[in-house]
């Protein structure tokens, strides 16, 4: 039995919990935030305990922790991540990593000096619809891959604690928040590009909306992300990707091959699993990639090993391409990934 201890209670804690109450091999154990209220609600839903205050979970070896599940606002990822870490617990951390390079090899090496085992939440990678994109490329199913958009618009997020999500220098703005899923999955699709070249939308929010040609050899690679579209915008994620001999498509009706040889396009349909559970309130589907993400994080934790979907490493490559995305938005010049 792996224990857990939760720290921030927010959206994306309350989904982990979720999650958490479907797997077999956890127990919640502690659950911390700011706010009392928050912390009880999942807790009581756990039978776990409750703190407001991260380092008092942290320094309690009465809960025989394991892990820390850390799903606070972003700018504060690196310093419970390292103090995790340095308390000999494994660390599950949301995306994105940190919002600068100098926090994300802190955590590095505090993780590694520690010994234990880090995740950083780079959830696309485990979304379903993702994950088929991802086997048929590697399987070459169509063929090569010739070029690629992706896509992800939302409303302006309005649910945060002290509205964080709207002050870049804590979220890092629709760049960060939002975009930084696509950049991530198209290094783990495509391999790091050469360069990048983004364009932007600045607001009072920072950067609310981006788009950036990831510039390869022989590709053509695109992706946009926003959260300045109008509140009854519903939150969208999409891809269109070229293949040789088809092109797949995540459309709102959801998954579709189009062949290239003009044969009638056809859907590609993703398993449903609506095993329920009361107290995440739905069915294991309706949590998409969260439960495969964090099923195979304690997976790897249970066979003790170092998780390879996501590594520290790949995690900082894609907070080093976001910077450069922003620097290229920024001075309107091409940046070169080194
Ligand atoms: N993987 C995804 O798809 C996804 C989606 C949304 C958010 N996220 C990430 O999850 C993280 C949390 O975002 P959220 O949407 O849940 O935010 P949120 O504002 O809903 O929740 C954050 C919680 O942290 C608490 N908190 C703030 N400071 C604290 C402190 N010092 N100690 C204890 N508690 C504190 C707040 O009270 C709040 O309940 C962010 O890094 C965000 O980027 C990931």
């Amino acid at each position: 039995m792996i224990r857990v201890g939760l720290i921030g209670a927010g959206f994306m804690g309350t989904m982990h919990s979720s999650v958490y109450s479907f797997l077999p091999n956890v127990k919640v154990a502690a659950v911390c935030d700011l706010d009392r209220e928050k912390a009880e609600k999942i807790a009581q839903q756990q039978g776990a305990k409750v703190y407001t205050d991260p380092d008092a979970l942290l320094a309690d070896s009465s809960l025989k922790l394991d892990l820390v599940d850390i799903c606070l606002p972003t700018f504060l990822h690196a310093e419970y991540a390292c103090k995790a870490a340095a308390s000999g617990l494994n660390v599950l951390c949301e995306k994105p990593f940190a919002l600068d390079l100098q926090s994300v090899d802190k955590i590095i090496s505090a993780v590694d000096e520690a010994k234990v085992k880090l995740m950083v939440g780079q959830c696309v990678r485990f979304w379903p619809e993702y994950q088929v994109l991802k086997q048929v490329a590697t399987e070459g199913r169509f063929g090569e891959i010739q070029g690629a958009w992706f896509s992800r618009l939302s409303p302006l997020p309005t649910w945060g604690w002290e509205n964080w999500l709207l002050d870049p220098a804590r979220s890092g703005g629709a760049a960060f928040d939002m975009h930084i899923h696509d950049t991530d999955f198209i290094l783990y699709l495509l391999g790091k590009p050469q360069a990048v070249f983004s364009t932007a939308i600045e607001d009072q929010y920072g950067l609310s909306h981006i788009s950036t040609q990831y510039l390869y050899d022989k590709l053509m690679v695109t992706a946009e992300a926003g959260w300045n579209y109008p509140a009854k915008f519903p939150f969208q994620a999409k891809f269109r990707v070229v293949f040789q001999e088809a092109v797949l498509a995540l459309e709102e009706r959801g998954l579709i091959v189009y062949p290239g040889d003009g044969a009638d396009p056809y859907s590609i349909e993703i398993k449903k699993d609506t095993s329920e559970s009361s107290a995440a309130g739905g069915n294991i589907s309706d949590l998409g990639g969260y439960y495969n993400e964090i099923k195979y994080y304690l997976d790897c934790l249970e066979k003790g090993e170092s998780p390879k979907v996501v590594t520290a490493q790949s995690a900082r490559e894609s907070v080093a391409v976001t910077l450069a995305e922003i620097e290229s938005a920024k001075s309107g010049k091409i940046v070169s990934i080194s």
